[in-house]
C-alpha cells in the first residue's frame, strides 16, 4: 500500500537500530511514501553497522551519528541535514529510549541518581533538544510535524516500567510545550504516539514484556499494534492529511487505554472461565 503521500517531503528519522525498531519501519514506509530524509542514531549502535542496510535500501539515505543527550551532536545534525536535503525540513521521528537503571536492575525504590538524569537526558530532554535546535535554527517548514514515540506507562503505573514511566511522562509534556509554541509561530505540529507494547531491543529490556504483551493483546479489543501498523500512523502524521492535530498523546494500542475489562484477560487469570461456558 503506497499512495505517495509523503511525495516530496523531507525529513529525520531517529533511532532505527535494527530491522524490529519501529525507526526502521518508519524509514521504509516513508521512502515508499516518496519522501526524502536523513537517518540517525548514536554513535554507538551505528557501530552495529546494520542502519546502513536500511539506507542502502531507502534511495541510500544518508546517515549522521547523533548522541541525543549532546548539545553539538545535535546542532550538526540539524544543520547537515538541511544541507544535504537542500532546505528546511517537513517531519521528523523522534523513536529514542533508553533507561539505565532498567538496564542495570536497580529497583524504582533505589535508583542511581546519576543514571536516572542520563535516563531523562536521552529519552526525554532530548526531545526538548530536539525542537529547541530546531527552533533556533529555523529548520522546520511550515505545516511541518514531529512525532515521538511514547507509552501509556506515562499515564498509569507498569512497575517493570519503572523510571521509563516517568520519563515519557516528561516527553509528552514537551510535546506540548513546544507544540504551542511551534503552532503559533509557523503552523508546525508536535504529537506523540503511544504505542501498544512491542518487541524490539529497547522493549525487551522492560522485564516480563512478555506477560505485558499477551496481557495487553488480551485486553485491547483489536490486540496489540505491530511496530509496522505504528509505522503507517506515523506516515499519516506526517502528511497533509492531519494538518489540524498537534498537541496531543495520541493512543495506537488497539483500545487498550479505553478497555477496563475483557474476558480474554478473565481467561488468562482463570482458564476455568472457558470450561464453565
Ligand atoms: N517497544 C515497545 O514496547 C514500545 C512501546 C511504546 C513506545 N516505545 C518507544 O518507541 C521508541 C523506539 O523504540 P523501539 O521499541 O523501536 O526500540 P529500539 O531499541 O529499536 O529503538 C530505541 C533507539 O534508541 C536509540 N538510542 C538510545 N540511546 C541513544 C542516544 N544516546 N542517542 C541516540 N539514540 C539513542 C537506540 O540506538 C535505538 O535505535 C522509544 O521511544 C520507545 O520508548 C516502544
Amino acid at each position: 500500500m503506497s499512495n505517495g503521500i509523503l511525495k516530496g517531503k523531507k525529513g529525520i528519522i531517529f533511532g532505527a537500530l535494527n530491522d524490529k525498531s519501529i525507526a526502521w519501519k518508519v524509514a521504509e514506509k516513508a521512502h515508499a511514501e516518496g519522501a526524502t530524509f536523513v537517518l540517525t542514531n548514536a554513535p554507538v549502535a551505528m557501530r552495529m553497522g546494520e542502519i546502513n542496510i536500511l539506507a542502502k535500501a531507502c534511495n541510500n539515505a544518508q546517515v549522521i551519528p547523533c548522541d541525543v543527550s549532546k548539545d553539538e551532536d545535535m546542532n550538526n545534525l540539524i544543520t547537515k541535514s538541511m544541507e544535504i536535503l537542500g532546505g528546511k525540513i517537513d517531519f521528523v521521528l523522534h523513536s529514542v529510549g533508553m533507561s539505565l537503571n532498567i538496564r542495570k536492575d536497580r529497583d524504582y525504590t533505589d535508583v542511581d541518581y546519576k543514571w536516572m538524569h542520563e535516563t531523562f537526558d536521552i529519552s526525554s530532554i532530548s526531545f526538548h533538544r530536539l525542537m529547541q535546535t530546531c527552533w533556533k535554527q529555523d529548520a522546520i517548514n511550515d505545516w511541518g510535524s514531529i512525532i515521538a514515540l511514547t507509552y501509556i506507562g506515562a499515564q498509569r503505573i507498569f512497575p517493570d516500567y519503572h523510571e521509563m514511566g516517568d520519563a515519557k511522562t516528561l516527553l509528552e509534556s514537551f510535546a506540548r510545550g513546544f507544540g504551542y509554541r511551534f503552532g503559533k509561530a509557523k503552523k508546525i505540529r508536535v504529537n506523540t504516539i503511544s504505542q501498544s507494547p512491542t518487541k524490539t531491543t529497547a522493549g525487551m529490556g522492560v522485564k516480563a514484556l512478555g506477560d505485558l504483551f499477551d496481557y495487553a493483546a488480551a485486553l485491547s479489543p483489536l490486540g496489540n499494534a505491530t511496530a509496522a501498523e505504528c509505522a503507517d500512523y506515523c506516515i499519516a502524521m506526517f502528511s497533509d492529511y492531519t494538518r489540524m492535530v498537534t498537541m496531543q498523546n495520541l493512543f495506537h494500542d488497539g483500545g487498550f487505554s479505553q478497555t477496563g475489562f475483557s474476558h480474554d484477560v478473565l481467561k488468562m487469570i482463570d482458564p476455568k472461565q472457558d470450561e464453565q461456558k
